[in-house]
C-alpha cells in the first residue's frame, strides 16, 4: 500500500438554486448559486481511498455496491486530479475507493454534493494536489463544489470557456452566523424519478422562465442574499430563500414535459410555514426544496423548538426524520 486516507464531507443546501448548464461536459452552470453547508455529524459522505501497486485497476464502491469506475464523471475527476498530482506520479499504481453516505442516496438530499466533494478532497490528499479543488469537484457534480467550504458558499458561474473561473467561494465562514440551523424533513427517501442532471437539461431547453431567471432574477437575488447573510438579516434571507425555491419548482413545472418534484406533503409544509410566519408577524423559518419532496428548513436557533413542535403536531404519524445542524464545518481528513 502506497497511501491510505479517509476523509468526510458534508452536504450543502442551496438557497439560490443551480439549475441549467452552459457546458455539459465541464459542468458549467447558467447561473451562480449559493448554499449553506451542513454540520458534518448530520449528513455527510465518508470516503476511504487506498493506492496500491498491487491493484490492477481503479475501482469504486458506493454504500457497499460496486459502481462503474469508467463512468464519465469518475474518469473526468480522476484525470483532472492526476494531471495536477505532486505525489505518486512516478509509481505504477491504482486506487480503490470506498464511499459511504449516512443518509439516503439520490433522494434529493444532495448526496452527489457530499459524495463528489469527498471523493475529490480525498483524491487530492492522496495525490498531493494544491490550490483550488472545488473546480474539480464541480466536474463530478456541479453542486459538489460548494461543499468544499463550511458556512455560506457561492458557486461563481464564471465566464471562461475552460471553466477555470467557475469555482466555489466562501461568502461567510461557519463562525459568522452560528445561530443558523437547518432541519431536513424527510418526506420520502425513495430515489427520485427525474435526476437533477436530466431535469436541468430539459428545463434549460424548454422552460420559458429560464432566460429571465438567469439574466435578472438570480443575479439580483445573489447580491441581496449575500448582503442579508452579511447582516444576519433572517427576514430578507428567508424571503429570498423561499422565493427562489418556489421559482425553481415553477421552472420545473414549465418544462416540457413538466417535472414535478414536490408532493402533497411538501405543499402542506410550504403552506404551514407561510401561515405560521404570517401569524407570527415575521419570518421565523424558511423552506427550500431541491429535486425531491424533502423539505429543508433554515431557521435561527431560537425558533427551533417552536418549529419542531409545529411539525410534530401536524405530522403525528408520519416518519419525518429530522437532522439538525449547529455551526457548520468544513471537509476534513479523518485518518
Ligand atoms: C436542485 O449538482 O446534482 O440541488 O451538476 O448534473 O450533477 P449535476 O447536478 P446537481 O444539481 C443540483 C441541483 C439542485 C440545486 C442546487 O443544489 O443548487
Amino acid at each position: 500500500v502506497l497511501a491510505s486516507i479517509t476523509c468526510s464531507a458534508p452536504v450543502n443546501i442551496a438557497v439560490i438554486k443551480y439549475w441549467g448548464k452552459r457546458d455539459e461536459k465541464l459542468i458549467l452552470p447558467l447561473n451562480s448559486s449559493l448554499s449553506g453547508t451542513l454540520h458534518q455529524d448530520d449528513l455527510k459522505t465518508t470516503t476511504t481511498i487506498v493506492a496500491s501497486e498491487d491493484y490492477t485497476e481503479d475501482a469504486i464502491w458506493l454504500n457497499g455496491k460496486k459502481e462503474d469506475i469508467n463512468a464519465t464523471r469518475y474518469q473526468n475527476v480522476l484525470k483532472a486530479i492526476r494531471s495536477r498530482a505532486t505525489k505518486l506520479q512516478d509509481k505504477k499504481h491504482c486506487v480503490h475507493i470506498v464511499s459511504i453516505n449516512n443518509f439516503p442516496t439520490a433522494a434529493g438530499l444532495a448526496s452527489s454534493a457530499s459524495g463528489y466533494c469527498c471523493l475529490v478532497y480525498t483524491l487530492a490528499q492522496i495525490y498531493g494536489v494544491d490550490g483550488d479543488i472545488s473546480g474539480i469537484a464541480r466536474i463530478g457534480s456541479g453542486s459538489a463544489c460548494r461543499s468544499m467550504y463550511g458556512g455560506f458558499v457561492k458557486w461563481e458561474m464564471g465566464e471562461k470557456e475552460d471553466g477555470s473561473d467557475s469555482i466555489a467561494v466562501q461568502v461567510q465562514p461557519e463562525s459568522h452566523w452560528p445561530e443558523m440551523n437547518i432541519i431536513v424533513l424527510v418526506v420520502n427517501d425513495k430515489k427520485k424519478e427525474t435526476s437533477s442532471t436530466d431535469g436541468m437539461q430539459k428545463s434549460a431547453a424548454t422552460s420559458p422562465m429560464m432566460k429571465e431567471r438567469c439574466a435578472v432574477t438570480v443575479p439580483t437575488r445573489m447580491r441581496d442574499i449575500e448582503e442579508a447573510i452579511k447582516n444576519k438579516d433572517f427576514q430578507t434571507f428567508g424571503d429570498i430563500t423561499m422565493k427562489d425555491s418556489d421559482d425553481f419548482h415553477e421552472v420545473c413545472a414549465t418544462t416540457t414535459p413538466a417535472i414535478y418534484y414536490l408532493n402533497d406533503t411538501s405543499r402542506y409544509i410550504m403552506n404551514l410555514i407561510h401561515r405560521y410566519n404570517k401569524l407570527s408577524g415575521s419570518v421565523k423559518c424558511a423552506y427550500t426544496f431541491d429535486a425531491g419532496p424533502n423539505a429543508c428548513i433554515y431557521l435561527p436557533e431560537e425558533n427551533v423548538v417552536e418549529v419542531l413542535s409545529l411539525f410534530i403536531k401536524h405530522f403525528p404519524d408520519q416518519d419525518l426524520s429530522t437532522y439538525y445542524r449547529g455551526p457548520k464545518e468544513n471537509v476534513e481528513k479523518i485518518q
